[in-house]
């Protein structure tokens, strides 16, 4: 049975702020076989760049990743927000749709020469995928592709990342 993504995927207008509508990836949590098939899609993705880590960032970004790497048998390197991480970091700071953040790496998260997948919900301005390819490549690591469950193309977030190669299971303007 194949699986239109987009059934699975509630647009809520308005939310967080007056004129974003935000594209919500529970449903698709939700329903095992959606998640397992839009997992499936990413690991194949993953398995074809021959990838040693799966990079994500919080929070959502685990979400997508975690399975993936689970899927492969390889580690995930969480990408936190600020005051999460116990030990020495990188950092990267970057512009969200609505707001500002900064991203964290444990220094040893990825080793010199690892081939890394970077997984999240969603591609919206490109700040987060950015910030979090950033840190990785810091740490050494050889970014092999980015991967999303939903992208904002009206957001242009591809043109800040055009350099890698790019997985989105559903778009939306
Ligand atoms: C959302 C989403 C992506 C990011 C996309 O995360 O999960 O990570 O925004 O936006 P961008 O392409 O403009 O950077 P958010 O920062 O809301 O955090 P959350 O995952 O913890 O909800
Ligand atoms: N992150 C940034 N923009 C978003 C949106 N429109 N929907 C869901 N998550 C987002």
């Amino acid at each position: 049975m194949s699986i239109n993504f987009k059934d699975y995927i509630a647009s809520v207008d308005n939310f967080p702020e007056p004129g974003i509508v935000f594209r919500d990836i529970s449903p698709l949590m939700a329903d095992g076989q959606a998640y397992a098939a839009a997992t499936d899609a990413i690991a194949d993705f993953a398995r074809e760049r021959k990838v040693d880590m799966i990079a994500g960032p919080e929070a959502r970004g685990f979400i997508v990743g975690c399975p993936v790497a689970y899927k492969l048998g390889v580690g995930f390197a969480a990408a936190r927000k600020k005051g999460k991480l116990p030990r020495e970091t990188v950092s990267a700071s970057y512009q969200l749709e609505y707001d500002t953040a900064t991203l964290y790496l444990h220094k040893d998260a990825i080793q010199p020469g690892q081939r890394v997948l970077v997984c999240d919900d969603l591609l919206a301005t490109g700040g987060t995928i950015a910030a979090t390819i950033d840190l990785v490549e810091r740490l050494g690591g050889i970014v092999v592709g980015t991967a999303f469950i939903v992208e904002l193309t009206d957001l242009h977030g591809r043109d800040k990342i055009k350099d890698y190669d790019l997985l989105a299971l559903t778009q939306y303007e």
